[in-house]
């Protein structure tokens, strides 16, 4: 027998089966989902119109080489054009981490320089371009990680002018996820577009968690009124099929022409899942959703500013943290009890990323769930 390396603690839950918002364990009973695996579930579990797609598409054809041409690759275009400026190239890769990986090099060989600015509470991935940009050292701690790397304040203006001609990019989040869901103001974005424009700088947009939707903007960055020259995405584009995307102006893109590749980047059943995760996303107005929820799960989350045990309630969307005065391990554990499942961000602060057909109803359970759950847990 071999065993199943894990690199994440158990919480103990076996899962049977999974549609939308829920899932159910082997004896039966129901979870609301607002772990949704890390945010790929956003599009909820089992998406119909998702499935339908990538099961039409394995029946026609599941490996295509990009040396060959197949029509999903012509529809997935076509149906990202309604979604990303006129006139920019796309790829796709299998994980976020990749994404990332290959928006750096792109910056690299475009502009021929090598500093990156990143910020800190940063996480941008596993892999050794994305962990250097990543700010927890936890993540790097005895890895040869790249020494090219400025970490500035996030959300303060003050170090901004350390980007300068040797930067090849700076590389942000519009929400800091992992870093515990921390909302970059409008202006700071603006002023780190301004930055990177000024130094000649490429701005890549991390929207790997924020993108497609769940913060209640297509792209969050278009909150802000900016326009990055490299967007990068992940998560939900595939409604939970492991697909991430780079997509940049065509001559950026066109810097990796000749020297980037990948066996499954880009297959016809990841692209299928893109189409059909881009008609839900447009279908289903998802961002109007998500803006609307999202306001409802703040103002029943701002109640719990109150308690003792809570600092701070932020979040865009349906993306929100309870942050509280100490480590959220018990209150998520109190609140898989009540059978609503929710993720750690940072050391602090508990994360709800709800798919975006999560209900008014499911909201006032979450809610009440995190008040008795951080209640009991300050009287203990
Ligand atoms: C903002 C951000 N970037 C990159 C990643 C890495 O994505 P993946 O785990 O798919 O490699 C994540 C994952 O949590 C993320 O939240």
């Amino acid at each position: 027998m071999v065993e199943l390396a894990r690199f994440y603690a158990s919480r103990g839950l076996r899962v049977a089966r999974a549609s939308m918002q829920y899932i159910w364990d082997v004896n039966g009973a129901r979870y609301l989902d607002l772990h949704t695996g890390h945010g790929a579930a956003f599009l909820g579990h089992g998406n119909p119109r998702i499935i339908e797609r990538v099961h039409r598409q394995w029946m026609e054809i599941g490996v295509c080489t990009p040396q060959f041409e197949c029509s999903i690759q012509t529809e997935v275009s076509r149906l990202l054009s309604s979604i990303l400026p006129s006139g920019w190239g796309v790829f796709f890769q299998n994980s976020g981490a990749e994404a990332v990986e290959a928006a750096l090099k792109a910056a690299w060989l475009y502009t021929g320089r090598t500093r990156i600015a990143a910020f800190r509470g940063s996480f941008h991935g596993r892999t050794l371009a994305a962990l250097s940009v990543t700010w927890n050292p936890k993540y790097r701690s005895g890895l040869p990680t790249l020494e090219v790397v400025d970490f500035l304040p996030y959300n303060d203006v003050s170090e901004l002018d350390v980007i300068g001609e040797e930067h090849a990019a700076v590389i942000v989040e519009p929400v800091q996820g992992e870093g515990g869901v921390v909302p970059a103001s409008t202006d700071f974005l603006r002023e780190v577009a301004r930055a990177a424009r000024e130094a000649g700088a490429l701005l890549i947009l991390d929207e790997i968690q924020t993108g497609f939707g769940r913060t209640g903007y297509t792209w969050a960055y278009q909150r802000a009124g900016i326009e990055p020259d490299i967007l990068v995405a992940g998560k939900s584009i595939g409604g939970g099929f492991p697909v991430s995307m780079v997509s940049a102006r065509r001559d950026i893109v066109d810097s990796l022409r000749g020297r980037h590749g990948s066996t499954h980047g880009g297959n016809p059943l990841a692209l299928a899942a893109v189409a059909g995760g881009v008609e839900v996303l447009t279908g289903d107005d998802v961002p109007a959703k998500a803006r609307e929820r999202g306001k409802e799960l703040l103002d029943l989350l701002s109640g719990l500013e109150g308690f003792r045990g809570v600092r701070q309630v932020r979040g865009l969307g349906l993306m929100a943290g309870v942050e509280l005065r100490r480590n959220p391990g018990p209150v998520l554990r109190c609140l898989q009890q009540r059978r609503v499942l929710a993720i750690k961000a940072g050391a602090t602060v508990v994360r709800l990323l709800p798919p975006y057909m999560v209900t008014s109803e499911d909201l006032g359970v979450a809610a009440d769930g995190l008040r008795e759950c951080i209640g009991r847990e300050a009287s203990g």
